[in-house]
């Protein structure tokens, strides 16, 4: 099928990628020119294992191209997704600026019976509101359209696009419903569950999945302060709470909380929408609520542990990403940590394995940046574990002790068995299990 991608982002770039992979020929369009230059000159703007491969596997066929022109895109495109982004207003509701931005470039590229799929994270009514702004600006062209919710993971976006759990759409034609069966052909055709429902169902179903994951992320990470004050061990916790397949023991990991572009983005927007609509979501704003009182408390562990004030302390600080596998900072818990140990007048040394370049441009100027774990630990009274990137869980704990003097580690990710650091001599703090 002819397929045109609106917007290059994590989402949209893996998945024009996916697409063209799947034997589609896909174009994929941005606006952003550094971005499209970046991709025409064979190199990925962002980090994303796998994706590499499977732009240069496509593009190399000549079933990928890129461009920043809407003029250059194909009239025949049968399907057009637009997967641009849909950043937050301050009262939580949702900028939708970049998505009927889109809807405006292509509608002149669309041709009878060619389908418009929104694949952005859109409140519930935005789909058809899409319909209605299709249908002024090509009057009687007959063009069909589609939800098509993405919820692929940051750092496993790649193997999330081409082995999903479930494909959501939701559909008002037969027309579009088939358009997205031969889209999705190979998922069909592998056993993925598909649900076809109508479009405001889709919508929400997005919303409702991150909110839920929220919800449980911050009922997990409030039993993990009553495991530190009770002496329980919350990963125990959580193992003996998942082992019932009615709760599941996916996303139960208690940290510092949870970042990243689309949880709390898409949490604040279920709330904001169900305000609106006049219902209310207590549930959802307490999760928002526990999230947000983290970042103090996770300060205060750190302060526990240097010992108050914190002012004139060093502190390394070990990954700034808001998880593992990625580049991105965007709401990151370990970006505020950063920022209130700067505010308290601690000095901090940064390290992270992807995440240096995007962090000089959005923590204090007062953050010095380290060229690896070791190199910010130098000199330091405290190591703070913030992201769980793989190396910062096998540190060498003799180098640790000899640039730490009376070391203690304050670990937000649990990467360490205490008794571990217990044995080398170092003080440890971490999340829903006593110091040692
Ligand atoms: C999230 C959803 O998981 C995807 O299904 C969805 O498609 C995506 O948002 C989106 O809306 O586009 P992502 O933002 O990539 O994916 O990140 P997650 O893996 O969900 O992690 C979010 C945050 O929760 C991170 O800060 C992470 O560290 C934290 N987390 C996650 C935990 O603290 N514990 C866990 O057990 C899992």
């Amino acid at each position: 099928m002819r397929i045109t991608v609106s917007g290059a982002g994590y989402a949209g770039l893996v998945t024009a990628a996916c697409l063209a992979d799947f034997g589609h020929d896909v174009v994929s369009v941005d606006i952003d020119p550094s971005k499209i230059g970046m991709l025409q000159a064979g190199t990925v703007p962002m980090f994303e294992p796998g994706l590499d491969e499977i732009l240069d596997r496509t593009v190399a066929a000549g079933r990928l191209r890129f461009t920043t022109d809407y003029a250059a895109v194909p009239s025949e495109t049968e399907v057009a997704f637009i997967v641009v982004g849909t950043p937050r207003y301050e009262d939580g509701s949702v900028d939708l600026t970049h998505v009927f931005a889109a809807v405006e470039q292509l509608a002149p590229r669309l041709s009878q019976g060619s389908t418009v799929v929104v694949k952005s994270t859109v409140p519930v009514g935005t789909t058809a509101q899409v319909a209605q702004s299709l249908a002024e600006l090509r009057p009687g062209l007959g063009v069909f359209v589609a939800a098509n919710p993405e919820f692929l993971r940051q750092g496993a976006a790649v193997q999330d696009f081409l082995t999903p759990e479930r494909v959501v759409v939701g559909v008002d034609s037969p027309e579009a419903a088939d358009a997205m069966r031969l889209v999705y052909q190979p998922l069909l055709h592998a056993d993925v569950p598909f649900l076809f429902t109508t479009i405001e169902t889709a919508e929400l179903v997005k919303y409702a999945s991150n909110a839920f994951l929220s919800t449980k992320l911050s009922f997990i990470n409030e039993i993990a302060d009553l495991c530190e004050a009770s002496g329980a061990i919350v990963e125990d916790v959580a193992r003996g709470i998942g082992l019932d397949s009615r709760i599941g023991s996916g996303f139960l990991r208690a940290g510092p909380g949870f970042g990243g572009a689309c949880l709390p983005k898409d949490t604040q927007a279920l709330l904001h929408t169900s305000r609106q609509f006049g219902t209310g979501s207590r549930i959802v704003g307490a999760a928002l609520d526990v999230n947000e009182e983290r970042i103090h408390r996770m300060v205060g562990k750190i302060e526990a542990a240097v010992g108050a004030p914190l002012a004139g302390r060093r502190v390394a600080m070990l990954g700034i990403t808001f998880k593992a596998d990625t580049d991105d900072i965007r709401e990151s818990p370990a970006v505020e940590i950063v920022r209130e140990l700067v505010e308290a007048g601690a000095l901090v040394r940064l390290f992270d394995p992807q995440g240096l370049e995007r962090a000089k441009s959005v923590v204090p100027p007062q953050v010095e940046f380290a060229a690896d774990a070791y190199d910010a630990m130098t000199g330091a009274d405290c190591v703070v574990i913030a992201t769980e990137w793989k190396q910062f869980g096998t540190l060498d704990l003799d180098q640790l002790k000899d640039r730490v003097a009376n070391p203690v580690v304050v670990d937000l990710r649990n990467m360490y068995d205490p008794a571990t650091l217990a044995a080398a001599g170092i003080r440890y703090s971490s999340i829903g299990r006593r110091d040692i």
